[in-house]
């Protein structure tokens, strides 16, 4: 269905058009769009231990950074102009931010990583520079002005602590209102500086690198593959060189290896449970005094229940990952966990529900709903 968040565009042809190809810069993405949370909001997110977040201070060639958890202090002391605040999986901490979230489910889950909020003082920057998966920068309150180009010199200046471009060279600018999104692909170079006070929404995606997912890949084998057998040499010779590594026990070596076998259900495997691992810094809040499993169940098939804001939940047919677990569902259970996994939600009902929620639900990891 077409949708003015994509500027009129279906979301089929969004992707085939421009997703991770080319920018595209909506007017009025977000009509009315007032922004999900003050300035002075903000600042409280950024002073908690349990939120990342950064500080960034400068322009053309100098440039600060801090992480967080800052003190109030520290916005007390900072100056009128030049400054970015910024808070990462702002989804994580307020419904709203996750609600906006979900109206990107265009895209897969799997792909999608978290909303950053930033807010800049007048004039304020992180720099120019890439990034290297797509983003959408829906702006808040406030304009800013982005110039951005599709340049192949990449380099970025050495000594800087974070990564802004030695050589800008923008091409098309713009200034953004509130509501107006702009989408980039990865690798586009831009520069985005608050005309006024303003904040930006980043809605971010995530791209892991060959190297990351086949390092993860080979700890998911470390921890699953068994082979049985153990190094053997009943016709061992003397050698002249006792020091030397024998042909014949490298050829032991490589075929005891070359037993470690994997297929396709074990790439599924480890992309369920590795897509679904939360960042880091995520923790999650059991209930204190949990409700009983009868009680859960007739509360929540009065209710209904949700998935806790930090949680990830997917699925490869009738196996689902939920937080770096997996686990079977039965037929029966499989369309609601389904329903589950893509909306977040499961509404009242006097079906039975899957086992498996209660067990979520004691874990912190998914909720009742209000009623
Ligand atoms: C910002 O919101 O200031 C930076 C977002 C970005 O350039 O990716
Ligand atoms: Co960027």
């Amino acid at each position: 269905m077409k949708t003015p968040l994509l500027g009129g565009l279906t979301p089929t042809r969004f992707l085939r058009e421009y997703w991770h190809k080319k920018p595209l810069l909506i007017r009025n993405a977000v009509p009315g769009f007032a922004g999900l949370l003050t300035p002075a909001e903000m600042q409280s997110l950024a002073r908690r231990d349990d939120v990342e977040s950064r500080l960034v201070q400068g322009r053309g060639r100098r440039w600060r950074l801090d992480h967080g958890p800052f003190r109030a202090a520290d916005f007390k002391r900072l100056p009128k102009t030049h400054w970015t605040l910024l808070v990462q999986s702002l989804n994580h901490h307020l419904p709203e931010a996750d609600a906006l979230l979900r109206r990107f489910d265009f895209v897969p889950h799997a792909r999608l990583d978290d909303l950053m909020v930033s807010y800049a003082a007048p004039g304020g920057s992180v720099g120019p520079h890439f990034d290297s998966y797509d983003v959408f920068l829906l702006q808040g309150p406030g304009r800013r002005r982005w110039q951005i180009g599709a340049q192949t010199d990449l380099t970025c200046l050495a000594d800087a602590p974070l990564r802004i471009l030695r050589r800008f060279e923008p091409e098309t600018e713009w200034v953004l209102e509130a509501g107006d999104m702009l989408y980039l692909p990865p690798q586009i170079a831009h520069h985005g500086v608050a005309v006024d006070a303003c904040t930006t929404y980043s809605i971010g995606f995530r791209a892991p690198t060959a190297e990351e997912l086949a390092h993860a890949f080979l700890m998911h084998l470390q921890d699953t593959v068994t082979l049985d057998g153990r190094y053997a040499d009943p016709g061992l010779h003397p050698q002249r060189h006792p020091g030397e590594i024998g042909r014949a026990m490298l050829v032991q070596i490589e075929r005891m290896i070359g037993r470690i076998k994997w297929d396709r259900q074990t790439v599924a495997d480890f992309a369920g449970l590795y897509l679904s691992e939360p960042k880091p810094s995520v923790f999650f809040d059991p209930p204190e005094t949990p409700l009983t499993p009868a009680a859960f169940k007739r509360q929540a098939g009065r209710q209904g229940v949700r998935l806790d804001r930090r949680s990830r939940l997917l699925f490869i047919g009738m196996r689902f990952y939920i937080n770096g677990e997996a686990l079977d569902a039965s037929p029966e259970e499989s369309a609601a966990l389904q329903r589950l996994a893509d909306t977040r939600e499961l509404p009242a009902s006097p079906d039975p529900l899957p086992g498996c929620l209660y067990d979520w639900y004691a874990a912190g990891w998914l909720e009742i709903a209000a009623p």
